[in-house]
């Protein structure tokens, strides 16, 4: 199989010309800890459009669901946005208030979680979580408030949905938790949906099926999808454009393609490079050198630095990302051609 695969394209699709639905712009997202300051995002622009679904990569610890849940206004103390902007559909959502906050939650921006306990109430059934879902925004019967539910279970592969509806969630197993998390994010038509790592326990058939489910949502009802993983396989079979991250900021960004077959920063090329693949098989597969730096004790100007064999005293200055050509932007000093 080719893990590579990739026959989606931001640029040319009637997406790349629409205005984003988010637009986050130098968004910081501090902890204050007994430590010192955590600075687990620290300067992130991103943007996704209508029916486009963005790629954020990254290994663990970067700042990808810290980045989601900032979006989502779910930083509590010890953390704090500390500067930047996000915008949605014009708004900026870092000076709305919690409440003017938790109605978009509701209605229009949906978050499916690593957990899906975050989701899921562990004392109702099923059914009543779902249709109260659907009736808190919609004034539909009962009896058809129950058939969307019966469908978006199974959407997303759940055998004899019907009995399934009756269930509590612990009667169910892990990664049918999952689904149903899911198919609750979806009952609702949101127009931003940010997905953290929702597919990742789940057995490569269901996620095969969750994947071409979301897509397919996206293309057809204009949803705009952030799709965090740690797995490039998955977003380049997924995602119209990827963003990779690094010690909280993102290094790369461009279309999906683009960014898996010319990557240009070093981290992505390690990243790339120590996937295995057909042409790989039977040689030991590459590193990259070195550890993830603490956040706490960020080295000096690119963070990547000290892994990097491209490195040169430049690096001690923080790279700008590089302007975006063609929605291509690189945040390093010696970025390959
Ligand atoms: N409440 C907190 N207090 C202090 N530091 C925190 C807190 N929450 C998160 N962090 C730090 O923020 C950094 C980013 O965390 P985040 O959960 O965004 O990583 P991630 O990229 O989602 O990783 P993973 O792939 O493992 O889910 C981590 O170093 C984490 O330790
Ligand atoms: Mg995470």
């Amino acid at each position: 199989m080719d893990v590579f695969h990739s026959d989606t394209s931001a640029a040319g699709s009637p997406a790349a010309t629409l205005a984003p639905v988010l637009e986050v712009s130098g968004l910081q997202t501090h902890f204050h800890t007994r430590a010192g300051v955590v600075k687990a995002v620290d300067g992130v622009d991103l943007h996704v459009r209508a029916g486009e679904i963005l790629g954020l990569v990254g290994e663990s610890g970067s700042g990808k669901s810290i980045t989601g849940f900032s979006i989502m206004g779910l930083i509590d103390a010890p953390g704090r946005i500390a500067g930047g902007h996000i915008r949605y559909q014009g708004r900026d959502l870092t000076t709305l208030s919690d409440g003017a906050m938790r109605q978009l939650r509701g209605n229009e921006i949906a978050m499916i979680f690593q957990d899906p306990m975050m989701t899921l109430n562990p004392v109702l059934r099923i059914d009543t979580q779902m249709t109260e879902t659907i009736l808190a925004h919609e004034k539909v019967s009962a009896a058809a408030a129950r058939d969307r539910a019966r469908q978006a279970l199974a959407m997303v592969g759940i055998p004899s949905p019907e009995e399934r509806l009756m269930a509590y969630p612990h009667q169910l197993s892990g990664g049918m938790r999952q689904r149903v998390a899911i198919a609750i994010a979806l009952l609702n038509h949101p127009k931003l949906i940010i997905a953290d790592e929702p597919t990742t326990a789940l057995d490569v058939t269901i996620q095969a099926q969750i994947l071409y489910e979301v897509q397919k949502l996206c293309r057809e009802t204009g949803t705009a999808m952030i799709w965090i993983t740690h797995d490039l396989a998955v977003v380049s079979g997924l995602a119209d454009r990827i963003a990779v991250m690094y010690a909280g900021r993102i290094v790369e960004t461009g279309a999906t393609a683009d960014v898996i077959h010319a990557p240009r920063h070093p981290y992505t090329q390690g990243l790339i490079h120590s996937i295995p693949t057909r042409e790989t098989h039977g040689q030991p597969l590459q590193q990259i050198p070195g550890m993830t730096p603490s956040l706490l004790n960020l080295p000096k100007g690119c963070a990547f630095r000290p892994r990097c064999d491209r490195a040169t005293d430049q690096c001690l200055d923080v790279p700008v990302p590089s302007h975006p050509v063609p929605a291509r932007t690189v945040r390093c000093w010696h970025a390959a051609a």
